[in-house]
């Protein structure tokens, strides 16, 4: 089932996620919709409290072709635990629809995490998946990629934005 995004400024995009404890049949189904969601919008990663579940969740699918799915990663209760380098990538959001911009972040990062099945796994991944991690890690915590630019550049973006809410 495709469920809706919430956009920027909706201040459940704010909030602090909990941590997973059931892996159950409804964790399978909120990540089956969560993936179908992300598909749909032609997005490469989305996380749970993009679509008002405020669960330590998300879903990334970097091969991912207008919608048509590549190779889907499954995060749960992610622990980014190293990170090095350095790599600027512009960015978008599904929850900050017409805008990107460039945003510095590691280049190499290894994340720890629980599968559907409640299996521990630890990864390493670098490039568009290490970004794509941290975008989303990020909206665990109520971070959006906005929070990452210059001030100068994030006071700019914001009033465009706030412009365009009608
Ligand atoms: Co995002």
């Amino acid at each position: 089932m495709k469920l809706e995004v919430l956009k920027y400024p909706d201040a459940a995009l704010r909030e602090l996620s909990e941590p997973v404890d059931n892996f159950d049949a409804a964790l399978s189904r909120f990540l089956d919709d969560l993936a179908e969601t992300m598909y749909a919008n032609n997005g490469v990663g989305l996380a749970a409290p993009q679509v008002g579940n405020r669960i330590r969740v998300f879903v990334i699918d970097v091969d991912q072709k207008d919608g048509l799915p590549g190779k889907l990663y499954e995060f749960i209760n992610p622990k980014i635990t190293k990170g090095e380098g350095s790599i600027v990538f512009e960015e978008g959001c599904l929850s900050v629809p017409g805008v990107s911009e460039e945003v510095t972040r590691k280049r190499k990062v290894q994340v720890q995490y629980w599968d559907r099945k409640g299996q521990f796994q630890v990864l390493e991944a670098e490039d568009l998946l290490a970004v794509a991690i941290q975008h989303e890690n990020d909206h665990l915590d109520g971070i959006l990629f906005l929070d990452r630019l210059s001030p100068l550049k994030r006071s700019l973006i914001k009033r465009k934005l706030s412009k365009v809410v009608l």
